[in-house]
């Protein structure tokens, strides 16, 4: 018998004990007590189901994304970061090229993007239906340009990249991957 289980009936048997002397020690409040400790003996052990990344946060959302292929962008198009990096908790769909807000907190955003060779592209950081921020890399050859941004999000609140303006050209290689989309809960 290991130590955590020791003290688990010891623990056990002072509130029966407790019961049938005083009867203070409710079922519910047994539960509760029991739910808390063996949660409590699982995590000392390391065997908690979330074991590893997602232990101390459950809520923690991150995400990183490239564009696998360059792109004449439809007027508006939300730009579909495909290849997908990182995605803990599911909150970004490649399919879509949008990030869903698990939960309410301040969220860092970044995004870098690259131009077709000596043409033009404006995009901008959406918040649900709203603009944020654009870039707009210069047009001399393949340019580069990046916008970070933290916004207070609500549960549900939706960001992504959209094109806006008259400027199209998103560049990529495969082999280099020069445009991407990323973002993160802070807290
Ligand atoms: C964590 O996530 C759960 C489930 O979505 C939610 O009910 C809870 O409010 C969240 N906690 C925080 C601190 O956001
Ligand atoms: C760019 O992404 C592709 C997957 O889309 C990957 O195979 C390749 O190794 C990446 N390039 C670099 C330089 O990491």
């Amino acid at each position: 018998m290991n130590c955590a289980c020791f003290i688990l009936v010891l623990l056990f048997m002072s509130c029966f004990g407790h019961t049938t002397a005083s009867g203070s020690c409710t079922p519910k409040l047994e539960n509760a007590l029991f739910e808390d400790l063996l949660s409590m003996m699982l995590k000392i052990k390391g065997t908690d189901k979330n074991n590893g990344i997602h232990q101390h946060d459950k809520n923690f959302s991150a995400f990183a994304a490239s564009l696998t292929a360059k792109k004449i962008l439809g007027s508006g198009e939300t730009v579909k970061f495909d290849k997908v990096w990182t995605n803990v908790n599911n909150n970004y769909d490649p399919s879509t090229g949008v990030y869903t807000a698990p939960n309410s907190g301040v969220y860092q955003f970044s995004c870098s993007v690259m131009s077709g060779y000596k043409k033009s592209l404006r995009v901008f950081l959406w918040k649900n239906d709203r603009k944020t921020v654009a870039v707009f890399p210069g047009n001399h050859g393949h340019d580069m340009a990046t916008l970070n941004m933290v916004l207070e999000l609500k549960k549900g609140d939706r960001v992504y990249i959209k094109q806006g303006g008259t400027e199209k050209y998103i560049y990529t290689e495969a082999a280099s991957n020069f445009s991407m989309f990323s973002g993160y809960l802070i807290r």
